[in-house]
């Protein structure tokens, strides 16, 4: 039987960077079908509603097959169970990121025994990214286009009233 391995790369994506968008591209080469599953819920007030993230997502990754965009809201464990999911996909930048991430994926696996958390380096040059800083160069009026794919950086600039 042909191989049909299914892993999710949940997160907020608030909004997607230049470092999401590698980690997807190395996800994509790894597994037959990667999801990329946006929570709804990541914080009380996003930047960009929930509809916004998933459409300016896809958009970033309709050159990669076997790429899928999804809203999700609940538990990421019931997810991968119902979609069949082998792996969850996390990225790691730097050593301050571990620690969260550790304690998300033992209690993941505590959940779900059989469902892997498989953690992928960005490159270099996407390190230093994060979702908050852009959110707060955004705030102050400054320019992201070095941080996030054209798409978003547009999407972005609309939101600033002019
Ligand atoms: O990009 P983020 O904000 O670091 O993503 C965090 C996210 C969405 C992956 C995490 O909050 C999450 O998994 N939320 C769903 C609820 C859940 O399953 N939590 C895992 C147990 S800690």
């Amino acid at each position: 039987m042909a191989s049909d391995r299914l892993a999710l790369y949940p997160g907020s994506f608030d909004p997607f960077t230049y470092g999401h968008l590698d980690i997807v591209r190395r996800a994509a080469r790894l597994f037959d079908r990667l999801e990329v599953t946006v929570a709804v819920n990541a914080a009380k007030e996003p930047l960009l509603p929930i509809d916004d993230r998933c459409r300016l997502i896809r958009e970033c990754v309709a050159d990669l097959p076997g790429v899928t965009v999804e809203p999700f809201e609940g538990l990421l464990v019931d997810r991968a169970q119902a979609r069949g999911a082998v792996a969850l996909v996390r990225g790691l930048r730097q050593l301050s990121d571990f620690d969260y991430e550790f304690r998300m994926a033992f209690a993941n696996r505590r959940l779900h025994g059989d469902l892997e958390t498989v953690f992928l380096m960005t490159s270099e040059a996407h390190a230093l990214i994060s979702a908050s800083i852009v959110r707060e160069i955004h705030q102050w009026g400054g320019d992201v286009s070095s941080f996030v794919p054209e798409p978003v950086r547009a999407a972005l600039a609309a939101l600033r009233p002019s």
